[in-house]
């Protein structure tokens, strides 16, 4: 039985506006972008139409870190859906006291327990109910133009566009700029519970924060009595060439939040990790916080597979030597593209391509699109269009890319004029 192909991709596109959005269905048809996933395997993603194949340089936000369909995460699926199931919440789990135990061994430093999630958002949630119910306290610091997600707190922790349509977000929210110490020093008090920030904010057009921002915002954070919480959901898993985005900067976060590519793109999974003494909170409350789905244990052995993979130093070497191709590839495309491109943004394979103005961005979505690149903008900083490849692609496909990149570059400057 095949799922894909049983419309035509006109239909699908009829379905999906009168069903999910027409508003999506709309927008991308005005750009030209009448695209339907369909066939998808490793870096690749075909058209329901089959006539079109891109490379996967969005990759879900790290979703697809292991490419499509990794055959050896689809096996471990297959073999757990032989034996388990969603399990039950409320009682003790071999497969997540397993995935638990794993991830213990990964995280920096003392950082040893694990409520898992369904979503990016829900695990944000539980890390600043977290960090509420530890301190007993309610403000909430996070950076301007940041994302961490659309439920509850997560909403009100992200940027002001996604949630002002909604109602008065709740009280104690506050954000600052990212990456500056001196805001950041004034804004924590004694009623500061938490500061949240993304390792690299992916949705503020991937700034790099100095090498120092994080271990002074924790010192920062530890003399308040507040808590510092790093969301790696994007940085985690070995996107920057390190098991986590924050090794880089040598700082163990008292919570962090990790999804997307702990899913292998086929099971949903996600994790919030914190140190014993924060556990101890829940040692008195254990139903406080419970999540039907969070953790089912048949995904709790593909989570364990991707765990491995990322963690293994042939896998990490081999991303650094990828994140060093690009760094020469824009080194070498800014001197050809001297009046659009800016720069790269990059740690490890976690990368921005920064251009000069704010028409670039999106410009440059339908030119990596015309030239078979899948990449988005990112939408809190348009000129930088994200760039996200798989980590499994080998080096010649990373030539290839820089080139399909050359090419939408030339293509966006000469559409916005730029030559
Ligand atoms: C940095 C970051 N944090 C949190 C989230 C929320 O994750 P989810 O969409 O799985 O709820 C996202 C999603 O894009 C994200 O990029």
């Amino acid at each position: 039985m095949s799922f894909i192909g049983r419309d035509t991709k006109e239909g699908i596109f009829e379905r999906f506006s009168s069903h999910v959005s027409q508003g999506k269905a709309d927008f991308f048809r005005s750009v030209g972008i009448d695209f339907v996933f369909g066939k998808r395997t490793g870096p690749f993603v075909w058209d329901a139409a089959g006539s079109r194949r891109l490379i996967n340089c969005h990759c879900n936000g790290g979703v697809f870190n292991l490419g499509h369909t990794n055959p050896g995460i689809v096996r471990v699926l297959v073999e757990s859906l032989r034996e388990l199931d969603i399990g039950n919440h409320h009682l003790v789990s071999e497969q997540r006291a397993m995935l638990a135990h794993r991830l213990a061994e990964l995280m920096p430093g003392d950082i040893s327990c694990t409520v898992f999630g369904v979503g990016g958002g829900e695990s944000i949630d539980l890390a600043i109910k977290l960090a509420r119910g530890y301190t007993g306290r309610s403000k909430v610091i996070s950076a301007i133009g940041g994302y961490h997600g659309h439920t509850g707190l997560a909403l009100a922790a992200g940027d002001e566009q996604y949630r002002s349509p909604f109602g008065a977000s709740p009280p104690g929210f506050l954000q600052v700029p990212f990456n500056d110490i001196k805001v950041l020093t004034a804004e924590i008090d004694r009623d500061t519970a938490a500061v949240i920030f993304e390792t690299v904010p992916a949705t503020a057009g991937m700034p790099i924060a100095d090498r120092n921002f994080f271990a002074r915002a924790k010192a920062e954070c530890a003399r308040n009595g507040a808590l510092l919480v790093i969301d790696e959901v994007q940085t985690g898993l070995g996107r920057t060439g390190s098991m986590w985005g924050i090794d880089h900067f040598d700082t163990v976060p008292d919570i962090m939040v990790i999804g997307k590519g702990l899913s292998g793109g086929i099971y949903p999974m996600t994790a919030a990790c914190f140190n014993a003494d924060l556990a101890a909170f829940f040692n008195d409350r254990p139903f406080i916080h419970v999540s039907t789905f969070g953790g089912a244990e048949v995904g709790c052995p593909v989570a364990m597979a991707v765990l491995d993979e990322c963690s293994k130093p042939e896998f990490l070497e081999h991303v650094r030597t990828l994140s060093r191709i690009f760094a020469q590839g824009f080194s070498e495309l800014k001197s050809r593209h001297p009046q659009i491109l800016v720069g790269l943004r990059q740690l490890g394979l976690m990368m921005g391509i920064e251009m000069v103005n704010d028409s670039c961005g999106p410009v440059m979505s339908k030119a990596c699109y015309d030239n078979g690149i899948l990449s988005v903008y990112a939408n809190n900083y348009p000129r930088v269009s994200q760039l996200l490849p798989p980590l499994i692609i080998d080096e010649a496909l990373a030539y290839e890319i820089i080139e399909r990149l050359d090419a939408a570059l030339g293509d966006t400057a000469a559409f916005l004029g730029l030559v």
